[in-house]
């Protein structure tokens, strides 16, 4: 485990940082195993990066766990990721806890069978008074459908057109709870956004990196908190260094 008191960080370290962690299958591929090791491989990988986010002192992570798309991977492998949701939360919900991390998740749990869906609510119960880093789980995600559901939230609640701001919108997002993502991290070299945080990352920066997730290690995401910290975000103004005197 890297140790923060040893490494160097930027002075200033996003508050948000959210990981589409793509890559497990060539992972696995390029090792001859099969798919699901690839998905294991990640597990592991995240256990450490979920470890390192919280010493280098970023206060929310967001990962892309399962799409709303992903349903369309072969059954064997839908229920492969299915058991890993379940798995990580028999084996991993007592170290997160421990460790300060507050589950949440974001996404649409209906789509689970019953006895899953309160295993994950009770998770989150059992770690929402922790505050050292808030784990937003991205389970059965989509940017799309969440900016559906806000809307159809919203005309359920009768609000009125002209009271719809971009605010309003956020608040009915299911990341309402979080600041929008400073830093999007997306591994294995693919340049897409596959419907991950289509809102929230409006004026994201972006970080793609060639490594496959299972590899991405802490001092990769040290070197990405790097490239941040040398970023100038303009949100649409002129550059500060080229303002008028
Ligand atoms: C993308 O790699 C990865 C996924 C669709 C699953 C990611 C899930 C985990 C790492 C497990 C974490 C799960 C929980 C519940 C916390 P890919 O399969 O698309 O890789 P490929 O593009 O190389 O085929």
């Amino acid at each position: 485990m890297t140790n923060a008191s040893e490494i160097k960080l930027p002075e200033n370290i996003p508050e948000h940082v959210a990981i589409i962690m793509d890559g497990n299958g060539r992972w696995a591929r390029s090792r001859g195993l099969p798919r699901m090791a690839g998905h294991r491989a990640g597990v592991d990988n995240l256990r450490r990066i979920i470890e390192a986010a919280a010493e280098y002192g970023i206060k929310y992570l967001t990962i892309y766990a399962f799409s709303t798309e992903n349903w369309k991977r072969p059954p064997a492998e839908v229920k492969g990721l299915i058991n890993i949701l379940e798995d990580v939360i028999d084996r991993e919900l007592k170290s997160l806890d421990e460790n300060g991390v507050q589950l949440r998740h974001i996404g649409r749990l209906e789509q689970l069978r019953p006895e899953l869906q309160a295993k994950v609510k009770q998770a989150i119960k059992i770690t929402e008074e922790n505050d050292r880093l808030i784990l937003n789980v991205a389970w059965n995600y989509g940017g799309r459908d969440e900016i559906v559901c806000a809307i159809r939230e919203m005309i359920a609640d009768g609000i009125e057109p002209e009271e719809i701001t971009e605010s309003t919108v956020g608040r009915y997002l299911f990341t309402s709870e979080s600041p929008d993502p400073d830093l999007i991290i997306r591994t294995s070299g693919e340049m897409r956004v596959s419907n991950f945080l289509i809102w929230q990352g409006a004026y994201s920066e972006w970080y793609v990196t060639k490594t496959y997730w299972p590899d991405f290690d802490p001092e990769e995401l040290l070197e990405a908190l790097n490239v941040y910290a040398q970023r100038e975000r303009r949100y649409g103004r002129i550059s500060g260094k080229a303002l008028p005197r």
